[in-house]
């Protein structure tokens, strides 16, 4: 494995979630840095906004990243949330898939969920000290119930390795992680679901019709709303076109 991420690998059977094993490891001091924390099944998986985030077992990815970058200040962090996006995309674009972003951070394949990420980051300062990355990809999964998902394997219509799957993902992370800010924001506005398109979102005035312009340097959105351009934050707006 080319790069940090992967260096140390736990592989375990069961976990209340990835993050929390990885926030345990980082202040007991037992893990490097680049360490991946891989788990078959997860007890309290978590998701963005206090989600539950729940998967079947041993058909998927359940993987926290532990880093700690070198200098990165806070402002920089969003970063973190960009090129593991991309990281995603780009593993599912080498499996034959074309993927979107739907702000912030979900992956979306023919307007179905087949990845999540949850980053938290612990601060010293102005800087970021340590990163856990979470990632949640469907890989094998083929029944989802009423749930909009899918996965790797209902897309290619092939069960997967799960490995090779997480192999790829990890390099791509060696490779989008330590790209820079300007080519990251980029990149990722470019495979932003409903970019340019007329949409229905809601904020607290109420619905209305809007279009996704892009991204601020601090990773909110920005909206073309009534001819103004507004940036709105995570709990400051709802998708109402949905995927
Ligand atoms: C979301 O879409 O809401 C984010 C989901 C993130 C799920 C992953 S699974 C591995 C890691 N451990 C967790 O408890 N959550 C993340």
């Amino acid at each position: 494995m080319k790069g940090i991420f992967g260096v140390q690998i736990f592989n375990l059977d069961e976990v209340d979630s990835t993050n929390n094993f990885a926030a345990k490891l980082i202040s007991d001091q037992l893990c490097q840095n680049g360490a991946v924390i891989m788990s078959d099944y997860q007890t309290l998986g978590k998701g963005q906004r206090g989600n539950h985030w729940i998967s079947n077992k041993r058909e998927n990815i359940m993987m926290s990243v532990v880093y700690q970058p070198d200098n990165m200040s806070v402002s920089e962090q969003i970063t973190l949330t960009w090129g593991t996006s991309l990281a995603v995309v780009e593993l599912l674009t080498e499996f034959g898939i074309s993927a979107q972003v739907k702000w912030p951070n979900d992956i979306y394949v023919n307007r179905k969920k087949i990845a999540g990420v949850l980053i938290e980051n612990q601060l010293m300062g102005k800087r970021v000290s340590f990163s856990i990355i979470g990632i949640g990809l469907n890989v094998n999964q083929l029944e989802f119930g009423l749930t909009n998902a899918t996965s790797i394997a209902l897309e290619k219509n092939k069960i997967q390795i799960i490995e090779e799957v997480r192999n790829t993902l990890l390099a791509k992370m060696n490779d989008l992680l330590f790209k820079d800010f300007i080519f990251l924001k980029q990149k990722y506005e470019s495979l932003l679901f409903l970019k340019d398109h007329e949409s229905e979102f809601e904020d607290e005035q109420g619905v209305f019709k809007g279009k996704i312009k892009g991204v601020t340097d601090e990773g909110l959105l920005i909206i073309l709303k009534e001819n103004r351009l507004k940036n709105y934050g995570i709990k400051q707006l709802t998708f109402r076109t949905e995927p």
